[in-house]
């Protein structure tokens, strides 16, 4: 059911210091700081050939990832994020197996303007989960 890996998201505490390390130490192709406020991050891509890495730093009072930071206050892997063809056909799947959608299960527009879910960690081996609708 899952394609291919469409980015893995890490909460960083210093977006400017995450940048530097990906672009200067490890040598990546990274992009701009884009500010997303309806999801409550600023994020930067980082590019790979195969995949991307997105540095997800809070934006906002509300932002989700503050309290994942708050934790974790060096930063930490926050999701993973693989494709599926049919989102809605892929929540009624996961569904039926037992798994937790978060929210209330209606995908919403994710960050890169298509519809993604979040699954519950508890269900994937201690990793938040998000589907994005390739
Ligand atoms: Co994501």
């Amino acid at each position: 059911m899952i394609g291919k890996l469409n980015h893995v998201a890490i909460a960083v505490p210093d977006l400017d210091a995450a940048v530097r390390t990906y672009r200067d130490v490890l040598g990546a192709q990274v992009s701009a700081p884009v500010a997303q406020p309806a999801h409550g991050v600023t994020v930067v891509f980082v590019l790979l050939e195969n995949t991307k890495v997105e540095l997800l730093h809070p934006l906002g009072e509300k932002s989700p990832i503050q309290g994942f930071l708050d934790k974790n206050p060096s930063g930490g892997i926050h999701h993973v994020c693989y494709e599926v063809a049919d989102i809605l056909a892929a929540r009624d799947k996961l569904k039926a197996s037992g798994a937790r959608v978060l929210g209330d299960g209606e995908p919403k527009i994710g960050a890169h303007d298509k519809p993604v879910l979040f699954l519950h960690p508890k269900d994937f081996n201690g990793t938040l989960v998000e589907l994005e609708q390739a």
